[in-house]
């Protein structure tokens, strides 16, 4: 039915890759990629703090690059692929960026820890970080209230020299 607007709410069928699994879905116009994961998909690692593309606490990838989730529509994203953090390592084996943040208490009521994570796997993955300061640049868009930076960028910073030793 169309709403006052006159724009359709009708739902739009999409496939979207989650975590390496192929799912079919509708969707109403409106709804973001982050409402889908978290009230659709039940997928509550991805985190909602500002809802306005400011704090990045909903980070995940898309297609392999970082995006904040929050100010994704879903329909727009037919086809892609999405990990959240659910879908990086697993109980058994963490992912490297999550062993690395247990490692160096990168966290502290860990809200903001799912996308910080995300984002540093995003990160490394673009090869753009070398140094400390340009760790702390390029995770600017990833803000943690508990004031955790200096782990955060010791424990990315152990991972990229794990990686240029490799
Ligand atoms: S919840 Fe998406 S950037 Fe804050
Ligand atoms: S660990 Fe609490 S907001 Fe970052």
């Amino acid at each position: 039915m169309d709403n006052a607007t006159g724009f359709s709410n009708a739902a739009l069928p999409i496939t979207l890759t989650i975590n390496g699994a192929e799912q079919r879905l509708a969707v109403e116009p409106r709804t973001t990629l982050l409402d889908l994961l978290r009230e659709t998909l039940h997928l509550t690692g991805t985190k909602k703090g500002c809802d306005h593309g400011q704090c990045g606490a909903c980070t995940v990838l898309v297609d392999g690059q970082r995006r904040v989730s929050c100010l994704a529509l879903a329909c727009a994203h037919d086809g892609a692929s999405i990990t959240t953090i659910e879908g990086l390592g697993t109980d058994d084996e963490l992912h490297p960026v999550q062993q690395a943040f247990l490692d160096y208490d990168a966290y502290q009521c860990g809200y903001c820890t799912p996308g910080q994570i995300c984002s540093a796997v995003g990160l490394l993955q673009e090869g753009h970080a070398r140094t400390r300061n340009e760790i702390r640049e390029l995770m600017s868009g990833n803000l943690c209230r508990c004031g955790a930076y200096a782990n955060i960028s010791d424990a990315i910073l152990s991972v990229l020299s794990q990686q240029e030793t490799v």
